[in-house]
Order: C-alpha cells, then structure tokens, then sequence
C-alpha cells in the first residue's frame, strides 16, 4: 500500500458531567463541559498484518489477524483496551489489508468519571480515519459511541459529543447536542476519591433501582431534568451561586440513585466545608472524582487540606478545542 509508513495524530478532551449523569441514559438532559485533560493518539500504518495498541493506559493490545476478524473474539472481547480495537475496525476500509500501530498518550486517569474511554475512542478514529481520508466530526462520534457501548450497553453517548465537539454542551441521548455558549467559567476543581469505579456496574446498579422503584425513579427523573433546564439557564446568565446550589441538588438526588460512595460524600463535605458554591460527584459514581465550583479565593485552602488527606486535586478550565486532527 503506497501510504504505508505514514502517520497521522488526533487528540480529544476529557469532560466532566455538571449536570444529569445516570439520568441521560433514560433519554433525560444532562450538561457536560470538555476540560482541558486530553488524549492524544498517533497512527501508523505498517507493513505486517496486525492491530497493535500501545497505551500509557493499559496493556498493550496486539491483535494479528485481520483476515479473521471474528476468530479470536473470545478471547480478547474482555481485554480494557478492546472498545480501541473496535473503533479501529470500524476505521479502516473493506479492503484494508497490511497493518496498523497505535500509540495513545494520556493526561486523563482512568475510571474516575472523566471520559478516558470516550476521548480515546474519538481521538483513535479520527486519526485512523484520517489515514485514508478527510475524516468528519460526526461521524467519528457517531463509532465512537457504537465501540462505546462495548464499555456498557446502555452508553448514552454523552461523553463522546463532549469530547468531539468539546465547549460546554447539552445534550439528551435520542435529541443529540446544543452547545451553551459562554466564554469563561468559574473555578471548577475536581477531587479524585482515589477509588476507581467500573461505569458498567453503576449503571446496572442504577437499572435495578429503577426496576425496584419505578414511580420513585420516575419522580428522580423529572427532578433532575429540572436542576439541567435551570442549570443551562444559570450558566447562560453567569449566576454562579445558583449553578453551585444546583449542584449540591443533583447530588443528593445521585445519593438517592445509590450512585454516590462514603468516600465521594467525604469529599463533598469538604469542599463545602472550604466554601464550594456547591459540589457533587462527576461521572458514574461508585467512588471516582467529585467537581466542586470554588471562588479562586477559597481554593488554595481546600488545596493544601485535600492534600493533606492525600486526595488528588486537579484545578482544570474550559476546553474549547474538542477534536483536533494534526
Ligand atoms: O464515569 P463515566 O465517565 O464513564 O461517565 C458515565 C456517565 C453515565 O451517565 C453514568 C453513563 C452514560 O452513558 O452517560
């Protein structure tokens, strides 16, 4: 093949979920902001048969047969690095047949809600795509969202619009996106409990609260898709202490789920205890990382403490860029 040898790198943000995580999988809003963690991928064409991954992630990923695809699902399927492989097959063309080599660095931690899987899977096809042509955004989002639900069934595919399109967006699952457009926003600082959760098992955790307690969960929905409708228009309007407040809200509606942990309301109480304007898990819960909106002057004192108590604290901003093809 005339391209062998030539590479090609894509990257693509983390995000984090203000508003409406869970509740987004049942076609309710949530909004998300891209931050500004990101994901870089390089690919190479090369001459051998074979897919090979290599992730600062994982383990590698070495997959040598491409005339049999289907032969070795088995035994692979459950490898943390499949869901890349499976974006990459949805890639390269038909009549693809020498071998490609991936390298994917990352700024962004694994399983603590920050969309590691989303971001990698965007950035791998975008620079697959791009070695065999002018790749386009949606689309890439859209396989993006298909090897997603590999990581779990029910993916809403918030994570990958947030990581394609990057900025602040809203978004429920059978409507797609809008972004909210603001050019600044208040101080957010995400704590990592250090326990990493499994998205998979808290939304099924999330499933069979809904299974027990239908009306109750139906309630919770409407509840949230309200705290969302308010929250876009607070954001909108820069009322900072009003979007805080949200937050806490969601929160506790999040506990209610089962989707929070000790830990996790450990560290929402010491953020408010250092003056968040509000704070709340970010993701699927379970443990993971919780998003505080802190005025800068407070920050340096939850700082210090968190790290006292060992907790990673992550400061990040607003990721404007989404997807980049290079
Ligand atoms: O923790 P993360 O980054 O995998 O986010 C999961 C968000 C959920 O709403 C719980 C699931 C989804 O598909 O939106």
């Amino acid at each position: 093949m005339s391209k062998l040898g030539i590479t090609s790198f894509a990257s693509a943000p983390a995000k984090i979920i203000l508003f409406g995580e869970h509740f987004v999988v049942y076609n309710n809003p949530a909004i998300l902001v891209a931050i500004d963690k990101r994901i870089q991928v390089n690919a190479r064409l090369i001459p051998d048969y074979g897919i090979h991954i290599h992730s600062d992630l994982q383990e590698p990923f070495h997959y040598t047969s491409i005339k049999s695809r289907s032969n070795r699902l088995d035994e692979i399927r459950n490898k943390p690095l499949y869901p890349i492989y499976d974006a990459i097959l949805r890639s390269i063309p038909d009549s693809f047949e020498t071998g490609i080599d991936i390298r994917i660095k990352s700024e962004i931690p694994v399983g603590i809600g920050l969309g590691s899987s989303a971001a990698s899977c965007v950035s791998t096809i975008a620079a697959v795509e791009n070695l065999f042509k002018v790749p386009e955004r949606r689309a890439i989002c859209l396989k993006a969202m298909a090897s997603e639900t590999i990581v779990h069934k029910g993916s809403s595919g918030a994570d990958c619009f947030a990581s394609t399109y990057g900025g602040i967006i809203h978004y429920i699952k059978n409507q797609g996106f809008s972004r909210i457009n603001v050019h600044k926003i208040p101080h957010l600082v995400l704590l990592n409990s250090g326990l990493k959760h499994s998205t998979r098992s808290m939304v099924s955790r999330v499933e069979e609260f809904k299974m027990q307690n239908e009306s109750k969960f139906r309630e919770l929905c409407k509840r949230a898709s309200v705290i969302c409708q308010k929250g876009m228009a607070a954001i909108q309007s820069g009322n900072i202490e009003e979007v805080g407040s949200l937050m806490n809200e969601n929160h506790v509606l999040l506990q209610t789920l089962g989707a929070s942990h000790e830990k996790v309301d450990e560290l929402v109480d010491l953020c408010n205890r250092y003056g968040a304007l509000g704070c709340k898990l970010t993701g699927a819960g379970g443990g993971g990382s919780v998003v505080a909106l802190m005025m800068e002057k407070n920050f340096s004192k939850l700082e210090s403490e968190a790290i006292e108590l060992q907790y990673e604290v992550l400061p990040v901003t607003l990721d404007s860029r989404g997807l980049e093809i290079h």
